[in-house]
């Protein structure tokens, strides 16, 4: 007899993290997964390396400490903070928990693609609302909302596109979902952000019994290979989580060391800073070069071609690595993530000479 697999799994296309080589080239440039180029914090290392010699205890499953931490540095209650292994595993298990067979799960149209695949995963109908200038259209997506629609995510900022609703939108939007329905404000890129009129959601969560704000260590702090994010949370959303969740589903060396991330408070605003700094120059250089270049405020740009596969081919033949944004109906862009500024300068020469060079070049 043949296994029997959940309705929806088969329809998931894996997700295809961002390449990290190039055939014949050593060392190339990996921009294509809005890593930190100045790499974690040496804090966050030392940390890490002084949990080593307790790898064979298990860790706290609670990520007490961390929790305090986080709790401390943002002035947050510690006891709605939820801690996952990565905020991907914290999308799931909001998916999981709140949404099923017959239930539909709303997002915008080029929002983040673990909002789909998980809505896929629990069973559920994945449904994508029209953006506008790839922007999250409020009005979209409240019209989309049915009786069946359990969840909203919305990456703010979102990636791939970099665009961001104001804090006014994003109460806008809560107002009008229905109260049965869970708003997600996955605020990956939060730290980045320094528009005024932004906000990640804390006050929303706060105020409500039916969203949750999703944060993660990946980004500004450096720490994407040791998978942690949080999620904040009404207490009854927290208790669901911590029910649903491994009981040891974060580390011990991931914590320590995203604790000590925290806490070095000059490491993250150098890596904001080099992150403003290198986006603006980079997009003001593609643009001057005729590229069109979506506005960011996250840590990548989102840029069209008129041949994007050709211009990754001859970027790749250059060493540098971007990430194709077909997955995303965005066939005709790639998504370049902020590096050091010798990348930077890298990518920007790159396409000039792609900008100057005729196609057929371009395939030697
Ligand atoms: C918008 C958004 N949300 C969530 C994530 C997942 O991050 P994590 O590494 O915490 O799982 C990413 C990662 O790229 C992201 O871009």
């Amino acid at each position: 007899m043949a296994l029997t697999v959940r309705p929806g799994i088969m329809e998931i296309a894996a997700y295809v993290g961002g390449e990290s080589s190039v055939p014949g080239i050593a060392r190339p440039v990996k921009l294509s997964s809005n890593e930190n180029p100045l790499g974690p914090s040496p804090k966050a290392m030392a940390a890490f390396r002084a949990a080593a010699s307790d790898l064979h205890r298990y860790p706290d499953g609670g990520a007490e400490q961390l929790r305090a931490g986080i709790a401390g540095r943002f002035g947050l209650d510690a006891a709605r903070i939820v801690c996952g292994n990565g905020s991907d595993e914290l999308i799931a298990l909001l998916t999981r928990a709140y949404a099923g067979p017959g239930d539909e799960v709303l997002y915008s149209r080029h929002g983040f693609l673990m909002y789909h695949i998980s809505a896929l995963g629990a069973g559920a109908r994945p449904l994508s609302a029209p953006e506008q200038n790839l922007c999250c259209d409020v009005k979209a997506l409240l019209a989309l909302v049915t009786p069946a629609t359990r969840i909203v995510f919305l990456g703010n900022p979102n990636n791939p596109t970099g665009s961001y609703l104001s804090a006014a939108a994003l109460g806008e939007l809560r107002r009008r979902l229905p109260a049965e329905v869970l708003l997600v404000l996955d605020a990956a890129y939060a730290e980045f952000v320094e528009a005024a009129d932004y906000d990640p959601g804390r006050a929303l969560v706060q105020a409500s019994d039916n969203t949750v704000m999703l944060r993660t260590f990946s980004k500004i702090y450096g720490l994407a290979g040791l998978r942690l994010g949080w999620a904040y949370c009404p207490p009854g959303v927290a208790d669901v989580l911590h029910r649903l969740r491994g009981p040891f589903n974060t580390s011990a060396p991931a914590q320590a060391a995203a604790l000590a991330a925290l806490e070095d408070r000059e490491h993250e605003a150098k890596s904001r800073a080099h992150n403003r700094i290198w986006r603006d120059w980079l997009a003001s250089e593609l643009i001057a070069l005729g590229y069109r270049v979506h506005p960011s405020v996250g840590n990548f740009l989102l840029v069209e071609f008129d041949n994007a596969d050709l211009a990754d081919a001859f970027l790749k033949s250059r060493g540098l690595i971007m990430r194709k944004m077909g997955a995303y109906g965005l066939g005709n862009c790639l998504r370049i993530t902020i590096g050091s500024e010798a990348e930077m300068r890298a990518t920007a020469a790159a396409l000039a000479e792609f900008a100057e060079a005729p196609p057929t070049a371009m395939m030697r």
